[in-house]
């Protein structure tokens, strides 16, 4: 097992299309606290970390901000060493909008530019003004009794243009889009000027998705695998069980017995391994340098392929499942 005090090296990459090269192991920061969340950040940037996934809807850009220009204000590393990737929420997909949310983002993260900016979620809802509540969440008005979603009407291709505006003004280097099937991503590519450079999925073992990544291999599309780890991060929202876990599975503890590492890290290593990029969020510092040292071993075509054999295609977050348990609403996507 590595210890705790070994510096991982960020050498792993992911090419995407235009040659770009993207950091293949970044910092989830969906559900960290607030409060917690510059020293997290600056910490991860110090041991190593050069890439972060944010999100307007995670509440924390301004607290991620201010853990990347502690970071920088140090010298710990330059802007340009770093890739930040922010999402466009569900209430801005109307081309109007687009524009002043990715500014809300840049200016929480205290940056001039984001270096992915992606579509988080095929779902246009009715636009709330930045200044009447932010992040705006997935409530049309979270204080009635029984809070909805409300849908409204916005093609992706409005959206995209928008967002291909962004790459043009300067505001961000690429684009892509988050929980898109192969059908959308195919009517996407028939108009795109810019073509997405990045799909981020769930991802993990028990999603493993192979013809979804052999699509965007073939069209040019990076794959970032979100909840990497499978059903830890859905645990504390009673979505999973710890039972889910695919860290207890027989072929992931032999292989992290095997090779001297932990389940976790045989997990990432599969899905870097089969070309992701991924971004486990982890609140624990010394789990940090466990999630980010994946560069140091290798699991065989053997490993590969039992691991790849756990996939029974099961979706921790599912629209189609949570918004009508979360929030009162009947929104499926992936059907
Ligand atoms: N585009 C989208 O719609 C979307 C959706 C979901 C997530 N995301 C992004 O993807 C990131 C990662 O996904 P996620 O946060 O859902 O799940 P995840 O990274 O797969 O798992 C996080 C959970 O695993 C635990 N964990 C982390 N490292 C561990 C280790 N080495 N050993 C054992 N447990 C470990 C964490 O606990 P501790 O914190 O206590 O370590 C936390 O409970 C998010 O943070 C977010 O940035 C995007």
């Amino acid at each position: 097992m590595m210890s705790p005090d070994a510096t991982p090296s960020p050498d792993l990459s992911l090419a995407l299309a235009d040659g770009t090269r993207v950091p293949a192991v970044g910092l989830g920061t969906w559900k960290i606290d607030r409060a917690e969340t510059p020293e997290l950040v600056h910490a991860a940037i110090a041991c190593g970390y050069r890439h972060i996934d944010c999100a307007c809807d995670y509440g924390n850009e301004t607290e991620v901000g201010g853990g990347i220009h502690r970071a920088l204000t140090e010298g710990l590393v330059r802007r340009d060493e770093l890739w930040i990737t922010s999402k466009l929420w569900n209430t801005y997909h109307h081309p109007d909008h687009v524009r002043a949310a990715c500014e809300r983002s840049l200016h929480d993260l205290g940056l001039d530019y984001l270096d992915l900016y992606l579509i988080h979620f095929p779902i246009p809802q009715a636009y709330i003004p930045i200044e009447e509540r932010y992040p705006p969440g997935w409530f049309v008005d979270p204080d009635v009794p029984s809070p909805r979603m409300e849908l409204a009407p916005v093609a992706v291709s409005e959206t995209w243009g928008a967002m291909e505006a962004l790459v043009e003004a300067g505001l961000v280097r690429q684009i892509g889009v988050s929980n898109f099937n192969v059908a959308l991503i195919r009517d996407l590519l028939s108009h795109a000027t810019i073509n997405p450079a990045m799909l981020q999925v769930e991802r993990h073992p028990y999603l493993a998705q192979a013809k979804l990544l052999r699509f965007c291999d073939e069209q040019g599309i990076g794959v970032t695998g979100f909840s990497p780890l499978g059903a830890p991060s859905y645990v504390p929202l009673g979505m999973a069980t710890a039972a889910d876990s695919a860290m207890t599975e027989t072929v992931v503890q032999d292989a992290a017995h095997h090779l001297d590492v932990t389940p976790a890290q045989v997990l990432l290593r599969w899905a870097v391994q089969r070309g992701c990029a991924v971004i486990p969020k982890t609140r624990r510092v010394e789990r940090l340098r466990e999630n980010l040292a994946l560069d140091d071993f290798a699991l065989s075509e053997a490993q590969m392929n039992a691991l790849d054999l756990l996939d029974r295609n099961h979706r921790f977050n599912d629209p189609g499942v949570f918004c009508e348990t979360g929030f009162n609403t009947f929104c499926p996507i992936f059907e």
